[in-house]
């Protein structure tokens, strides 16, 4: 069976290919299987919404299950911003770099540096409505960017128990506790008991 993820994002989506792997599921970007792509506008209020609307826009793909997520960061001090604002803080246009930078820029010299990426991912199994999950990673932000891997607010972000960024301690140790691993493995839960009665 096909899993078909809807993301414009390289990176986004790797990730989910890399911990969809154990599934057994045949995993491809909607791009790949539609030969085109897709914009939706991402002006929903809550990750859950923007999330619902993303799997929504592949659901002519009916034989299919269809995840998309919606994910960003919270800082606490800013009232939970950049949020569902994440991709495009700071305004279009910006490296993540310079976004991570935007940020850090806002709490200079803030003493409360708490903050959490959150994950929802929006899932469509045939012939079912939309369910959503939520993962949730807490932490703390640096002073300056630290580290070359992952995407986005990566260099910036560490997570609790750790003393390194995202950035720093790389996709393995990343893949076991971010925000998304956390969302995908509620929604493999969900995938195995599809396939369990089907
Ligand atoms: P969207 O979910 O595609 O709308 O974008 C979410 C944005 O949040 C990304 O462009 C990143 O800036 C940020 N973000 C989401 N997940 C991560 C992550 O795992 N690491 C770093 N930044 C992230």
């Amino acid at each position: 069976m096909r899993c078909v993820i809807f993301s414009n994002n390289q990176k986004k989506c790797q990730e989910l290919q890399d911990l969809l792997q154990d599934t057994g599921l045949e995993v491809f970007t909607y791009s790949e299987v539609l030969n085109r792509e897709i914009t939706v506008i991402e002006d929903g209020v809550t990750f859950d919404q923007n999330a619902t609307k993303k799997v929504l826009a592949i659901s002519q793909l009916k034989q299919d299950i269809l995840i998309a997520d919606d994910s960003g960061l919270e800082v606490d001090v800013l009232d939970g911003r950049p949020g569902v604002y994440s991709a495009r803080y700071g305004g279009e246009g910006l490296s993540d770099s310079q976004r991570c930078e935007h940020v850090l820029r806002q709490i200079e010299n803030v003493k409360n540096r708490s903050a959490r990426f959150v994950c929802s991912i929006a899932i469509v199994f045939p012939e079912k409505p939309v369910e959503t999950v939520q993962g949730i990673v807490e932490g703390a932000l640096t002073g300056q960017l630290q580290g070359n891997a992952g995407f986005g607010y990566d260099p910036i972000f560490i997570p609790v128990g750790y003393d390194r960024t995202f950035a720093e301690l790389g996709t393995e140790i990343k893949h076991k506790i971010s925000h998304r691993s956390r969302a995908l493995a509620q929604v493999k839960d969900k995938i195995n008991d599809f396939l369990a009665e089907n």
